[in-house]
Parts: C-alpha cells; sequence; structure tokens
C-alpha cells in the first residue's frame, strides 16, 4: 500500500512537471516573460549591459554565432561548436545544452515543450530585429 501511493504520488509529480501550467502560475506576468526570469538566474538580456552574473548577456543573441557575445568567458565547447543561433538551434539547446554541445557550461535544461516556445516567444518580441537577422541567415 505505501509502495502504490508512493508510485501515485511519483506520477502526479511528473504529470504536474509536464503539463501546460494554469496562467495563475505566472502571477499575472506574461508567461514568457515569466520563465525567463530563470534564465536571468544567470544571464543578462540588455542591450550594452555586459555579462550576467554566471552566463554571457544574451541581447541580440538572435542570428549570432555561439560563443561571441564580447566580456565572457566561453567553454572551448561551445566556441568552436559553429552553432548560429536561431529558433531551431535554440529551442534544442534549451531542451537540453549538454545533449547539443557536450561540455557546455549551461547546467540548466527546460524540458517542457510549451515552456520552451513561450521563452523563445518572449525572447523574439523583446529582440525583433536580432530575429529578423536570424531568420535571414546574416550575423
Ligand atoms: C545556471 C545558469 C544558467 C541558466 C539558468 C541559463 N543559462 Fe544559458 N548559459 C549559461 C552558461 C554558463 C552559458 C555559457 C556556456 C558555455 O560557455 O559552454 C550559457 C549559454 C547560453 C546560450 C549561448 C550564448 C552565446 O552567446 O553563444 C544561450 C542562447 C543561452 N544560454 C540561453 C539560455 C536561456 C534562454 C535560458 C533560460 C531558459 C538559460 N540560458 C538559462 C548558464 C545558464
Amino acid at each position: 500500500m505505501r509502495r502504490l501511493t508512493l508510485l501515485l504520488a511519483a506520477a502526479a509529480a511528473a504529470w504536474f512537471a509536464g503539463a501546460p501550467a494554469p496562467s495563475a502560475q505566472y502571477f499575472g506576468m506574461d508567461p514568457g516573460e515569466f520563465l525567463f526570469g530563470e534564465c536571468r538566474d544567470c544571464h543578462n538580456f540588455a542591450e550594452g549591459a555586459g555579462p550576467g552574473r554566471k552566463a554571457p548577456n544574451l541581447w541580440s543573441v538572435y542570428g549570432r554565432t555561439a560563443g561571441t557575445a564580447p566580456g565572457w568567458e566561453y567553454t572551448r565547447e561551445l566556441k568552436a561548436s559553429g552553432i548560429v543561433w536561431t529558433e531551431t538551434t535554440m529551442e534544442r539547446w534549451l531542451r537540453n545544452p549538454g545533449a547539443m554541445v557536450p561540455g557546455t557550461k549551461m547546467d540548466f535544461q527546460m524540458p517542457n515543450d510549451e515552456q520552451r516556445e513561450l521563452v523563445l516567444e518572449y525572447m523574439r518580441n523583446a529582440d525583433p530585429a536580432g530575429y529578423v537577422r536570424a531568420i535571414q541567415g546574416l550575423k
């Protein structure tokens, strides 16, 4: 019985982790902006702001080659990856950075499909010039 209870609790936890979150969870904020708050623990996202506490500035990241923001000491692995940041590459990255670039120091994953889409939408709207650059394939 105890084991069954534990199993049910684990299943419920897994279901909640994967389920689309109700909007009340975002405390009335734009959901993408709210979720991007997790990125802000490490990253800055503002023009000319320099790196964040634990990671490079993500401003204008769309269309940029990985590992090239000024003022940040990237891993050799990310610098050598040759990735150009578009919605497609970023979506894959956020799902599991270590799977895309083994050896990267970004120790964070966003496995929830809806949350990744919301974060990318927020970044696209906040930095439309970068986004246009990315879809045009310019750097
Ligand atoms: C725990 C800290 C941490 C969190 C949270 C985090 N990152 Fe990162 N991120 C890093 C680090 C460190 C790097 C540099 C990795 C390297 O050099 O290998 C990085 C690199 C990146 C890059 C590549 C930047 C470039 O200039 O090439 C992107 C894009 C990125 N992160 C997006 C995000 C987004 C979007 C989120 C939130 C959904 C996020 N990160 C959350 C630590 C973090």
